[in-house]
């Protein structure tokens, strides 16, 4: 099993967000989570990416218990693809496609990052200041950088949600394509539909539909 969740539980200020949440993620299954603003989706992923620790339960990975907070970990197996894309604006594209390698103390070779930026067509931009692209370049070029360690998982949260439909369709097709166990949060339930299980979260459960 690549990610296997137990029980989680996370409240904020004494109000239970979710409770008794528990996946199982194997190698390379694309799983989408759907549910209403407010529902905890970011939260659930962040927990499942060791960004943030769940008050009650246990994640392990690959059969390992993993410690809630574990940079090392999560950049060695985990791409994440944030809600409001997190680049560094006053980085290049290369500098910040870069940035999860040199957290492992290597470097990112301009052939490798033109590759990336090819899957996301955007390889006339590896030079270009972070902050003049569009919000739909930001959100391919953060795509682009969660493949960079080539992560046994991917978390992308809403990572459609500043594309135009065409594009859009095809970061979908990218992302169910990847042999990367895929957790997507999206409110496009035709998006929801290409994965291979869902789940909402919704009354503070994950529930299958
Ligand atoms: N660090 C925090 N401290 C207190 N409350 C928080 C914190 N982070 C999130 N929340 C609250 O938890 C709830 C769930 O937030 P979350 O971002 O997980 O929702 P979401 O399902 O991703 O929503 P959306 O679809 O709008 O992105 C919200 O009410 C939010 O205000
Ligand atoms: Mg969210």
């Amino acid at each position: 099993m690549m990610l296997l969740a137990q029980n989680l539980k996370k409240s904020f200020d004494d109000r239970e967000l979710f409770s008794e949440i528990s996946l199982s993620i194997p190698e390379g299954k694309k799983i989408a989570i759907t549910g209403r603003s407010g529902s905890g989706k970011t939260t659930l992923l962040n927990i499942l990416g060791l960004i943030e620790s769940s008050d009650e339960g246990k994640l392990q990975i690959e059969g390992n218990l993993v410690d809630q907070n574990s940079n090392k970990v999560r950049n060695q197996k985990i791409g994440f693809i944030f809600q409001f894309h997190y680049l560094n604006p006053d980085l290049t594209v290369f500098e910040n496609l870069e940035l999860p390698r040199l957290i492992q103390g290597k470097r990112l070779t301009r052939q490798e990052a033109l590759e990336l930026l090819k899957k996301v067509h955007l390889e006339d931009k590896l030079e270009a200041p972070a902050k003049i692209l569009s919000g739909g370049q930001k959100q391919r070029v953060a795509f682009a950088r969660a493949l960079v360690n080539q992560p046994k998982l991917i978390l992308a949260d809403e990572p459609t949600g500043q594309l135009d439909p065409s594009m859009a369709l095809e970061m979908m097709g990218i992302l169910t394509s990847l042999p990367q166990a895929v957790v997507l949060v999206t409110h496009d339930r035709q998006f929801a539909m290409k994965m291979e299980e869902r789940y909402e979260l919704e009354n503070q459960r994950l529930v299958a539909w």
